[in-house]
């Protein structure tokens, strides 16, 4: 561990603290949507805290319910315990996200008061509070769009609250870096460090853009269909693929070319990252950056081996959520690897 002052050690524990319960968070959304409780809660009340208390309570939270289309469409002999059952997903993964908001807003409060925040790091500690409302925002616009009279939530909404979250946690995880590794590395030259600097930025990119395809197969359920790997329906090029019209509808529309893409791009992906981890390892003499292209190599064959296992298996909730989780370590160790190059 470098060198940090008291004040900064206290603000890293504290972020830390936060970003465990957005992992939590992330997983938690992930196990709602998988157990389809995500619409068993059909008004949005952003400071009501309690569950329905008592019998009553629960009969008229239920018929609320059973005025969507969620319940006249696909669950007419749903019991109030099947009720119960889902709603307690989606509760608690809403309640969670306001448990979030108070362990971010308070400690926050009191180290500003007590001027133990560093210039330049308040703005980002304030962006990082409005992004997560914003985000709570982002949900309840991704749940309404499942309210309607088609009751699967829009996979554009879903794919961005996921993007979105991502995005938040990655932006925290970096302050910590930031906190947690504050000196510099020297084992390079600038020009060949900026290379490998541009090149972990790319691999980012490329790993959003794959996890926000991930988002596409997950919002259309496009993970039910083509059990089957490497091939798609006894055919490297499924039939189906891009038949939508007009044809820009086919990446985000068209569940066939959905799970193509997917599969595709993690592949490019996983194999880039791969090669990635192989070239850098030995490259470097620090211990930190060495553990960076490790961490990589690592979740990279985990996250792909989780991929095919949830396809083939038809999505259980457990693989669901694991190879959600291993999306974002991967992200983590992928973000660890660039911010130690970015230290170079
Ligand atoms: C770099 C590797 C990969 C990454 C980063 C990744 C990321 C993701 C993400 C973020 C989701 C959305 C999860 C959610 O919102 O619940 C997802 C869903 C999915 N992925 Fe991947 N994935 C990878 C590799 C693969 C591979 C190789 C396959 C299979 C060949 C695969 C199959 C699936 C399936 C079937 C789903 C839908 C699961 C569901 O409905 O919850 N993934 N992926």
């Amino acid at each position: 561990m470098q060198h940090i002052s008291d004040n900064d050690r206290a603000i890293l524990r504290w972020l830390q603290l936060c970003l465990v319960l957005i992992f939590a968070m992330v997983i938690l959304g992930g196990v709602t949507r998988l157990t389809d409780s995500g619409l068993s809660m059909v008004t949005w009340h952003p400071t009501g805290m309690l569950p329905p208390l008592g019998a009553e309570q629960w009969q008229a939270e239920f018929e609320l319910y059973q005025q969507y289309p969620e319940f006249q469409k696909l669950n007419r002999d749903m019991s109030l315990a099947g009720f119960k059952a889902i709603f307690w997903f989606e509760y608690s993964h809403r309640m969670l996200g306001r448990l979030i908001g108070l362990v971010f807003l308070l400690p926050l409060i009191f180290f500003l008061l007590r001027k133990m925040v560093k210039p330049g790091l308040t703005p980002r500690l304030i962006i990082m509070f409005v992004l997560g409302g914003f985000q709570g925002l982002l949900g309840w616009y991704m749940v309404k769009s499942g309210l309607v009279s088609n009751p699967h939530v829009s996979q554009y909404r879903l794919t961005a609250h996921l993007l979105s979250a991502i995005l938040i946690y990655g932006f925290i995880l970096w302050t910590i870096f930031n906190l947690a590794f504050p000196q510099r590395y020297r084992p390079l030259t600038q020009s060949a460090a900026a290379g490998w600097r541009k090149a972990s930025l790319a691999l980012l990119t490329l790993l959003l853009i794959t996890i926000a395809s991930g988002g596409f197969v997950a919002g259309l359920d496009a993970g039910m269909i083509f059990n089957t790997f490497p091939l798609m329906g006894g055919a490297l090029i499924p039939e189906g693929l891009g038949a939508l019209t007009p044809w820009y509808l086919n990446p985000f529309d068209n569940l066939v070319t959905v799970q193509f893409n997917h599969r595709w791009l993690a592949l490019v992906t996983g194999v880039l990252l791969i090669v990635w981890y192989i070239r850098g390892r030995s490259r470097f003499d620090d211990v930190t950056l060495q553990r960076g292209f490790k961490l990589v190599g690592m979740m990279v064959i985990i996250q792909l081996g989780l991929g095919v296992a949830t396809l083939l298996l038809q999505v259980p909730v457990l693989l669901g959520a694991l190879h959600q989780a291993g999306a974002l370590l991967l992200f983590s160790a992928l973000l660890f690897n660039a911010h130690a190059l970015s230290r170079v």
